[in-house]
């Protein structure tokens, strides 16, 4: 079998656009039903929403959206607006806050002990191919655990580096208690 895997350059925002027309092209030729999105501001969800719109099948794929926990930044901050959450919700998005499943309480031991938890490990060596195959798996497990995506079933998850989108993966998510079950299918674009 072979595929096509989009490599950019360099990670970050200016791979938005890029990266949304190769999940677009992708879903043209598939079933799959759900789309994971790391966005902390809602703006990189939004703009995939509407640009997915024009497939025919737009009314099947659920699309959820990711945003930072609460205090991620500054105590208490949310880094997604009230009115940012509206529009996303307007466009049949669903937003998802909660603690990372591969920091959490870990990041919280090794601030004040120092050392390093075993769930950081994990994000470190997913780290070793990019930042984006880490955040596709964090949030996969993030929405396993939610309930809103289901762990028998191929998604799309969609992350970046910071700010904006840069990478997709073709997954099958676990909830967090079974994490070294996830299964990466296809990589669709990542930062080379
Ligand atoms: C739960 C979560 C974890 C994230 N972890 C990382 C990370 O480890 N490294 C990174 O470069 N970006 C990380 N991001 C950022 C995303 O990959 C993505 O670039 C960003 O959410 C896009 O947001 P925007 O639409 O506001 O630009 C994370 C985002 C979320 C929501």
């Amino acid at each position: 079998m072979k595929k096509s895997i989009t490599y950019f350059e360099n990670g970050g925002k200016e791979n938005t656009e890029d990266l949304i027309a190769c999940v677009k092209d992708r879903l043209k030729d598939s079933d799959i039903k759900y789309i994971a999105v790391a966005s902390v501001s809602g703006e990189s969800a939004l703009k995939l929403s509407k640009s997915l719109k024009s497939l025919a099948r737009f009314k099947d794929i659920k699309i959820i959206n990711v945003t930072h926990h609460a205090g991620f930044k500054k105590d208490n901050e949310l880094e997604i607006s009230g009115e940012k959450r509206k529009e996303l919700k307007n466009n049949g998005i669903t937003t998802y806050l909660g603690s990372h499943a591969l920091s959490g309480v870990g990041k919280g031991i090794s601030k004040k002990f120092g050392g390093v938890t075993p769930v950081e490990i994990i994000a470190a060596t997913l780290r070793i191919f990019s930042q984006g195959i880490k955040v596709c798996a964090e949030i996969s497990i993030m929405l396993a655990d939610a309930g809103l995506v289901p762990v028998d079933e191929k998604i799309i998850a969609i992350g970046g580096t910071g700010k904006g989108l840069d990478t997709a993966v073709i997954l099958t998510p676990k909830n967090m208690t079974n994490v070294f079950d996830i299964k990466f299918h296809e990589i669709l674009a990542m930062v080379k």
